[in-house]
């Protein structure tokens, strides 16, 4: 029997309909089309316009595609994990919201959050469980509102966020495919470049917060992305360099979607050409937990049993990692 991995057997994705586009910001604040598309690659992103609608549901329609895919019953699901930046609420955890609409009736569940490594944490945290034995069908969820806590009145936030979300199925594999290694890091120092300073037990919501617009995200542009070009390409060649591999060796790099430049910056440190990079930040923007899963969504006909995949990813906290994945389908 060979070693047990954890496999994503399926994938689901849902983003909403309505797109945001770069000449619609060009009308909010002191921006302009070419700027945003030089300095991101950001085209349009979509935005959930139905206030009654928040992460959970567009973790649950993304969910709904696996169930449909696989006829999976959704009793079987033994474990729910939802990373995510935007909660519906602090507490109960986005995933109890999702495991409910869904019928997970006998999973148990809960939310992560690490900002936008969070989806990679969760799925690294949900492989081990499979690897253990003792679970055996786990939906990771990565589903963020990110409208809800952005401020539309500030350039430098609100020309990268959009809404999305994307769902993953791990399974036991046996034939060597699934998760092969990973490499998970943090570093709480960062914590001031990128945050949300009102709404958590040290600065709960009052009117002060509200009137002071402390309840969405602010960001230190050029200090996070000098780390996230060196931490994400620093982590993502160790991975290959650990076990054995080059760029050659790697089929397709699936890194969390926050700006061109710095995907394109990861993939060259990994010698890996543009034709083998999934983008989709043109679209979506930063989707924040959305975005390796809505990667994985749209490129799953391209990919084959036995490719090599690296999962990468940086976000606020500072958190970031890589995670080497055998594709098992
Ligand atoms: O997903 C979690 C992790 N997040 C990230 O990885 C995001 C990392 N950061 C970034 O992607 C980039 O820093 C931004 C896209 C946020 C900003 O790009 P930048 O190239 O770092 O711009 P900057 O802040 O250095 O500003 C360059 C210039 C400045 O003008 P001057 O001083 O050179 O005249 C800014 O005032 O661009 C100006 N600028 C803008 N112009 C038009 C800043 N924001 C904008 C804007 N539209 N939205």
């Amino acid at each position: 029997m060979g070693k047990l991995r954890a496999a994503i057997t399926a994938v689901g994705g849902y983003v909403p309909e309505y797109r945001l586009t770069n000449k619609e910001l060009e009308g909010l604040v002191d921006t302009n089309d070419e700027w945003i598309r030089s300095r991101t690659g950001i085209e349009e992103r979509r935005i959930l316009k139905d206030p009654t609608k928040a992460s959970a549901f567009m973790g649950i329609e993304a969910a709904k595609i696996i169930l449909d895919k696989k006829g999976l019953d959704p009793l079987d699901i033994d474990m729910v994990i939802c990373a995510t930046a935007t909660p519906d609420m602090l507490f109960p955890a986005t995933a109890c919201l999702i495991s409910d609409a869904i019928g997970a009736k006998n999973a148990f569940g809960y939310d992560v959050m690490a900002a936008c490594s969070g989806f990679l944490y969760a799925t690294v945290t949900a492989s081990k469980f499979i690897e253990s034995g003792s679970h055996k069908k786990i939906l990771v969820v990565g589903s963020d509102k990110m409208s809800s806590i952005v401020d539309y009145s500030d350039r430098a936030t609100c020309i990268i966020f959009g809404d999305g979300a994307g769902a993953v199925l791990l399974e036991p594999n046996e034939e060597g495919n699934g998760v092969q290694d990973s490499i998970l890091k943090s570093d709480g120092s960062g914590a001031e470049f990128l945050f949300q300073r009102a709404g958590g037990s040290l600065n709960p919501a009052s009117h002060a917060t509200v009137d002071a617009r402390q309840h969405v995200v602010y960001q230190e542009g050029k200090t996070v992305f000098k780390q996230a070009v060196s931490s994400m390409a620093d982590v993502s060649s160790k991975i290959l360099e650990r076990n054995d591999m080059s760029g050659e060796d790697v089929q397709w790099l699936a890194a969390h979607q926050a700006n061109k430049r710095i995907i394109d910056a990861t993939a060259d440190r990994m010698g890996l050409p543009a034709e083998k990079v999934m983008m989709n930040i043109q679209k979506y923007g930063n989707t924040t937990n959305g975005t390796i899963p809505l990667l994985l969504w749209e490129y799953q006909d391209q990919l084959k049993k036995g490719d090599n995949l690296i999962l990468a990813a940086f976000g606020g906290g500072f958190t970031w990692g890589a995670a080497y994945v055998k594709w098992a389908y």
